[in-house]
């Protein structure tokens, strides 16, 4: 054990993020874990201790009837919160030594998956209930000369969940050392855009010291602020020297002609705060990203950023990476991002909890708008071990690290007090939403706060509906022409929409729409018409969200499948993930992906088809409807050569409708060979066109990576769509082999998933069968080794593919 110590130290101190004179910010990488009563072995943080699996029928089977869900009547649950190992409890161990000249150490820690314990030394430290939330303690009385030990334990219980939440340190843990005992506090500065005119923008700046010296008044009118705002080529472009009067210091800072934040155009500044004495000596340093951006949503305007009024085009994702698990990692969020926004998605609800602070960053990096989420549940339980067990005592210091933590960032444009909390009925709620939403608004007065309601009426007549800064709706689109007339507020956000159902590439007939649909295999239609007995289609909401001004945006549910509440097949082993996703587990886009890209990417031309035409001899001559998604008006199919008719979008008055968005063939008659669309503008003029052939038979693996060339840190991914094609390289979306997969030189396999809800074969083991022709395979990079990576993969029926990939340092 001591010798792994000593690697750990070692590898743990290679990784120092930012270091000046006076303060070094340590990532602890390398830890022991052992679950309850097991043995220790080495893990690199972030690490979720149930990916691995196996699946099992038994994890968690909650015997309940889900009340949101309307069901009077308990019910066997299999797969609700994903059937893998995360309940029980486990240990974290490592080792540090303070650095030489650093008299302070704090330690902060991301969020850790849950009810964390830490101690030092053998002594408790602190705790933190909720798992998704981030905290810090001051280790500075509990250190001691040489190496110090830290121990974290965590429990997760059986029914605290509604989904997978994963288990362990799958979040980030730091170390900060200071020099000296006067300090800017972590998460004391704060700053947001007051105002912007022509070509100024007047920023809020604050910050809190703490520490000995600030005491001694001498000291004090020694020491000096010096505020930078340093622009993306390192360059100050605004500068100011505050007097430290007090220990919690505020100004407004001008910056001429500045670059502002947007989804489109997310330009970053530097602020940085230097504590300083008369001499120039620097006590401390502390740096934020921040980006210039006003948020509002008023009755005049609806929803504006930077002043401009623009609808809000969201996803909500749960915090699971799919086959990846809970484990955060950089590389896999920004590959979700980019899908996102390759939809024209421009922002994402974190439901519902705490995001990460990685994903904050990665968020205002690549420019996509957050609503901050906090809690599921208050005080009722949506399940018995939930959060309700701590609402009472944890809540204020839970919204108080939410809103401290991650006020700063730029993509951060509203805070959730809620998702369907269920007491939102219950007049005695409000008290408790005023003082929650309080909360938010002293520690940043720069934000609205908005809830997820469900029982919109009841929620209407509490007063809870009229007391949220942004009311938000969960469906009920009926419900939407009431709310307007009798909230104050004059605007609703669908806070949550559409929860449209579907397996990539399963197309069932009849092609009908259809509430709560299940079938014999367990899967969903993809032809986008199926959905929850609460909820819609897309097309529903995009006909509010097009046709009324009150309607600030959606949150569709979701962007990605996720681990657990696999409706509509809660009581059915072996389903244990979602099919709500616009994108499947694995990542890879549903049909419906292109339907939201036709409305929401208006800078980019989209043709997509559905169903595949491959189908077997059963489905000859039998009715197979054919839709095609484009931002185009009027299209035309043709079936082997033969014309099947126009189509052309059509605005219904009044009405939702799927004439409006989507163009349909409901009698095409399948028979193999093509189907081509061709599609026309307003002029009818042809600007595009699409084909599906009926494919061969199954003879190569076409590989394609997201990214060829990794940065050799052993955290970088690539992601590799493997798909089954024939000789001329069309998709075969029947194929289902088992492929096995190989990695050498400077890669490892991570992890692989092919969008299967109901498989249960391990993401983690270096086989898996391909879902409807695709499966995705992911690779890592090894830390400090350059060079080629090597994948194989491999069929059962040996078709054989390889790949290579560049690892760079
Ligand atoms: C909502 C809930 C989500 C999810 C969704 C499924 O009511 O807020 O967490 O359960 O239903 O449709």
């Amino acid at each position: 054990m001591k010798r792994i110590c000593n690697i750990i130290i070692l590898l743990s101190f290679s990784l120092v993020l930012n270091a000046t004179e006076t303060r070094k910010v340590v990532e602890l990488r390398d830890w022991m874990f052992a679950k309850a009563g097991g043995e220790m072995n080495p893990v690199r943080i972030p690490h979720d201790w149930a990916i691995d699996g196996p699946f099992d029928k038994n994890i968690d089977k909650q015997v309940v009837a889900i009340e949101q869900n309307g069901e009077k009547v308990a019910t066997e649950k299999t797969g609700r919160t994903g059937s893998l190992p995360w309940i029980g409890e486990g240990e974290y161990k490592t080792i540090f030594t303070v650095p030489d000249g650093y008299s302070q150490t704090e330690i902060l820690f991301d969020g850790v998956m849950s009810e964390p314990e830490v101690f030092l030394n053998g002594k408790k430290i602190g705790e933190w209930k909720n798992g998704y939330n981030a905290f810090h303690f001051n280790l500075t009385p509990f250190i001691i000369k040489g190496e110090n030990q830290l121990l974290v334990k965590c429990k997760n219980r059986p029914e605290s969940s509604r989904w997978y939440p994963g288990a362990g340190i799958y979040r980030p843990v730091k170390l900060i050392f200071r020099k000296s005992d006067t300090n800017i506090k972590t998460w004391g500065t704060y700053s947001y855009t007051k105002e912007i005119k022509k070509n100024k923008a007047f920023l809020h700046y604050e910050t809190k010291l703490e520490g000995s010296l600030k005491f001694s008044t001498k000291s004090k009118e020694n020491l000096k602020l010096e505020v930078s705002i340093i622009d993306s080529n390192n360059k100050v472009v605004a500068k100011k020297k505050l007097n430290v009067l007090s220990d919690s210091i505020g100004t407004t800072i001008e910056i001429k002609n500045p670059n502002l934040w947007s989804p489109e155009s997310p330009y970053l500044y530097k602020l940085r705060t230097q504590l300083v004495d008369k001499k120039g000596t620097i006590f401390d340093e502390d740096i934020q990203i921040i980006g210039i951006k006003t948020v509002s949503v008023t009755k005049e305007h609806g929803f504006q950023l930077n002043g401009k009024t623009r609808k809000i085009k969201g996803v909500c994702l749960h915090h699971d990476l799919g086959p990846l698990g809970t484990a955060i990692n950089k590389a896999a969020l920004i590959r979700q991002v980019k899908i996102l926004k390759d939809m024209g998605c421009d922002a994402i609800r974190t439901s519902h909890n705490m995001p990460s602070t990685m994903q904050m960053e990665v968020y205002d990096s690549l420019g996509m708008m957050v609503m901050a989420e906090s809690f599921d549940m208050w005080k009722y339980p949506k399940c018995k071990n939930g959060y309700c067990l701590y609402f009472d005592e944890w809540s204020d210091r839970d919204i108080e690290n939410l809103v401290l933590n991650h006020r700063n960032h730029a993509s951060n444009i509203m805070w959730c007090v809620g998702n369907e909390i269920p007491e939102q009925g219950d007049k005695k709620a409000v008290p408790i939403l005023k003082h929650l939403q309080d909360i938010y608004h002293r520690l940043d007065p720069s934000r609205q706060v908005t809830s997820g309601m469900d029982r919109s009426t009841a929620a209407i007549k509490s007063g809870f509906a009229a007391a949220l800064d942004i009311p938000g709706y969960n469906y009920r689109l009926p419900k939407y022409d009431e709310a307007h007339k009798l909230m104050p507020q004059g605007f609703l956000l669908g806070s949550e929409t559409a929860s449209t159902i579907s397996s990539r590439g399963v197309y069932k007939y009849p092609v009908e729409k259809y509430k709560n649909k299940q079938y014999p295999d367990l899967q969903c239609s993809s032809y986008d018409l199926e959905c929850c007995s609460w909820s819609n289609l897309p097309d529903d909401d995009w006909y509010w969200q097009d046709t009324k001004d009150w309607v600030i945006g959606e949150f569709v549910w979701t962007g990605f499948d996720y681990l657990g509440e696999p409706t509509p097949y809660d009581d059915f082993w072996p389903s244990r993930s979602s099919y709500f996703g616009i994108c499947d587990l694995a990542g890879l886009p549903k049909d419906r992906y292109y339907l939201y890209r036709s409305r929401w990417n208006q800078n980019e031309t989209t043709i997509h088809l559905l169903p595949h035409w491959s189908f077997g001899k059963e489905q000859e001559g039998k009715i197979t409807p054919v839709f095609c998604y484009t931002n185009y008006p009027s299209a035309e199919l043709f079936v082997n050569g033969k014309s099947q008719g126009l189509r052309t979008k059509q605005c219904i008055e009044n009405k939702e409708s799927m004439e409006r968005y989507r163009l349909c063939w409901n009698n095409v008659v399948y028979e193999p060979g093509e189907i081509k669309v061709v599609v026309y503008d307003d002029e009818a003029k042809v600007c595009g066109e699409e084909v599906v052939k009926t494919a061969g038979t199954p003879s190569q693996l076409r590989l394609k990576a997201d990214k060829t060339t990794l940065s050799a840190d052993g955290d970088d991914l690539s992601f590799i769509t493997v798909e089954m094609t024939d000789k001329d390289g069309n998709l075969c979306p029947l194929a289902n082999d088992e492929l096995y997969f190989s990695v050498d030189g400077v890669g490892e396999y991570v992890a692989a998933c092919n969008g299967d809800a109901t498989s249960t074969e391990s993401f983690t083991q270096p086989q898996m069968k391909l879902f409807n022709g695709k499966l995705v395979l992911i690779v890592r990079s090894v830390k400090e080794k350059s060079g080629q990576i090597n994948v194989t993969v491999k069929s059962s029926n040996q078709i054989i593919s390889t790949l290579s990939l560049t690892s760079k340092l």
